[in-house]
């Protein structure tokens, strides 16, 4: 039931007057295969109506696809730049034009199959921060050694767009049929990669003297990594389609994995509890104390216990752990471990304190 109103659509946007696909897509007249591509890549994600839920945001999102259609295919964006909609509809000749919108989308980021939307590799690097900056959040700069498309010759290898030549060994088919005799009188037909050409099907007399034909240069790039606060341990930020480019492929992402620094004597944490271990003398042990701690905010929490306190007792601190992850203002505990420490020695005088005290206590403890 869907089908008719959506064809209707369809023709709507394609009879609307004069439509400018080069704006639709927000791209220059002389935007390169990959530049449509990803304006592509960006307007179909941001219009498509599964998420945008603005009114018009389904015919704006035909129009781009429809856009996307020609200008990505170098006959129909040809005819498009000479003779208009108008040279494309007689191009089309009343045939059906185009395929469904959406299964478009689907093709574009499901696809592999097609030889252009092939992805470059994916990067992933193991990335530590401070535990301090995943409680707090923050932003973290950081650098990426990586190739990127030579400005110069936008990824051609060619010193001017004349020095691109078709493969006159192949006439620019990238393969070659070769006729094999292999028996007298009989001859087998196959088909080999140009060698020439390497199967491009162009050849270059100038090679450009910016990246020495290589297509790509090395670039540092700079990125800044926002840490949000409560960042799960390994969380993986991913920054897309910024690993090597390269004419060949679609750039593939780069991926952060993010880890907290592990320091020694410091916080640990596990999830949204955070774990740390003090060391108390004897005398707080027995009488109790107040010590003051400095949390990974340096924010000052007090640690209080009034009776005695046994080794290795630990201690809970409501609302002192980690932040929860997008749920700011919710936290969850502090876990304070608690270590005593003897004295190594002990003066004469000490000891007969010590021994009248726990007589003291012995005596105290008989009695009840
Ligand atoms: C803990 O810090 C508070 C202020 O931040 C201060 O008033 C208090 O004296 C400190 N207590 C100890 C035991 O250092
Ligand atoms: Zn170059
Ligand atoms: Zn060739």
């Amino acid at each position: 039931m869907l089908l008719p109103s959506f064809l209707l659509l369809l023709s709507l946007a394609v009879f609307a007057a004069a439509a400018d696909y080069y704006k639709i897509l927000d791209v220059h007249k002389s935007a390169s295969e990959k530049d449509i591509r990803a304006a592509y890549k960006r307007l179909s994600k941001k219009w498509h109506p599964d998420k945008n839920k603005s009114p018009g945001a389904e015919d704006r999102f035909v129009e781009i696809a429809r856009a996307y259609e020609i200008l990505s295919d170098v006959k129909k964006r040809e005819i498009y730049d000479r003779h208009g909609e108008e040279g494309l509809k007689a191009h089309e000749g009343g045939q059906q034009h185009g395929g469904n919108p959406f299964d478009m989308f689907q093709n574009f980021f499901g696809g592999h199959h097609h030889q252009q939307t092939r992805k470059g590799p994916s990067s992933l690097t193991e990335f530590e921060v401070s535990l301090a900056d995943v409680y707090a959040g923050g932003s973290i700069d950081f650098m990426i050694k990586k190739k990127i498309l030579c400005d110069h010759c936008r990824g051609s290898g060619a010193a001017s767009d004349g020095d691109i030549h078709t493969c006159t060994s192949c006439n620019g088919q990238g393969v070659k049929l070769v006729k094999q005799q292999i028996f007298p009188g009989m001859f087998a037909q196959s088909q080999v990669t140009c060698n020439e050409c390497g199967g491009r099907g162009k050849v270059i007399k100038r090679r450009c003297p910016h990246c020495q034909g290589n297509k790509v240069m090395d670039h540092t790039a700079h990125y800044t990594l926002d840490v949000i606060a409560g960042m799960p341990e390994g969380h993986e930020v991913v920054f897309e389609g910024e690993a090597d480019e390269s004419p060949d492929w679609e750039a593939g992402d780069v991926v952060l994995r993010v880890r907290s620094k592990k320091e020694t004597g410091g916080f640990r944490r596990k999830e949204s509890s955070l774990y740390w271990k003090e060391t108390i003398g004897v005398d707080e042990a027995l009488l109790g104390f107040e010590r003051n701690l400095t949390h990974l905010d340096g924010r000052t929490v007090p640690l209080v216990r009034k009776g005695v306190t046994q080794p290795g007792y630990v201690q809970v601190i409501k609302g002192e752990g980690m932040p929860l992850f997008n749920r700011h203002e919710q936290h969850g505990d502090l876990f304070v471990e608690y270590n005593v420490v003897l004295p190594t020695e002990v003066t004469p005088l000490m000891r007969r304190k010590f021994a009248e005290a726990f007589q003291l206590s012995s005596a105290t403890h008989d009695e009840l």
